[in-house]
């Protein structure tokens, strides 16, 4: 694992952006995989502004990790409103590239089947973002969630239940989701991790000093050959020294 430790959290966020509009500018037919949540949000700022001045996505195909079940595309608490929003509205790659797990299909367990398949259809995911769970998942795939898992559905966690419940007005996260699995998740030929704040500290530290296992989802990555985990301050706070001497610092 290579670990970068900018000097704050929008710096963390911009480093991470530009590492995808690089990958998107050299391979313009790329596969992304995506991730959601409140870290992404300046890294898709990054990616709208970077389309504004000319990095175009037509080319592109993205596969999201993860989907509530039971939620359709329009519910404003979905992954695919959060996608439309914070990125697919503001590009020029056609919409149906775009690819989220249907939370509302009539039989999810066979959504997941048919995500998995269509990942590999597309070839697998060229890059992957990724975010972590404070518990240390990543996607969905909560702990413990075996490393070879695939695309499933999943019961959530009742802390990412807690953590996911401002998106939904009456404050209710849905029970289930529709998530890659570890071992999807691990076959994309790159992973790109950001973590900011300390709440990540403690699955930050789990992930790249503890042992893989699967208490730890995200600890599966230590055994992907090209994963660059980039964290501001606070997050990579509770490494330990020898990690953090061998990391690759970053001023401005
Ligand atoms: C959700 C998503 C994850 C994301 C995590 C952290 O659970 N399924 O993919 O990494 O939240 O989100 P945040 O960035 O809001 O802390």
């Amino acid at each position: 694992m290579k670990l970068v430790v900018l000097e704050n959290a929008k710096r963390a966020a911009g480093y991470a952006a530009r590492l995808l509009a690089d990958a998107v500018a050299r391979h313009p037919q790329i596969v992304l995989g995506l991730a959601t949540g409140g870290t992404m949000e300046p890294v898709y700022a990054h990616l709208r502004a970077a389309h504004r001045v000319g990095l175009s996505f037509a080319g592109v195909q993205s596969f999201n990790l993860d989907e509530y079940v039971g939620l359709s595309p329009d519910h404003p608490g979905s992954y695919h409103s959060y996608m439309r929003k914070h990125l697919f509205d503001a590009i020029d790659m056609d919409p149906a590239r775009g690819h989220v797990p249907r939370g509302d299909a009539p039989d999810p367990v066979q959504e997941a089947a048919r995500y998995e398949q269509a990942i590999a259809g597309a070839g697998g995911v060229d890059l992957q973002l990724l975010g972590i769970g404070k518990n240390g998942h990543i996607g969905f795939n909560e702990p413990p969630s075996d490393g070879a898992s695939r695309c499933r559905v999943v019961t959530l966690a009742e802390e990412t239940r807690r953590a996911n419940a401002a998106y939904f007005p009456d404050g209710q996260t849905p029970l289930r989701a529709i998530t890659m699995g570890v071992g999807t998740i691990l076959d994309a030929r790159a992973c790109v991790l950001l973590a900011t704040g300390a709440t990540k500290a403690k699955a930050v530290a789990a992930m790249i000093d503890g042992p893989v296992t699967p208490d730890c989802p995200a600890s599966a990555l230590q055994r992907h050959p090209d994963v660059t985990v980039i964290c501001d301050p606070a997050a990579a706070a509770e490494l330990c020294e020898t990690t953090l001497r061998e990391t690759e610092l970053r001023g401005a």
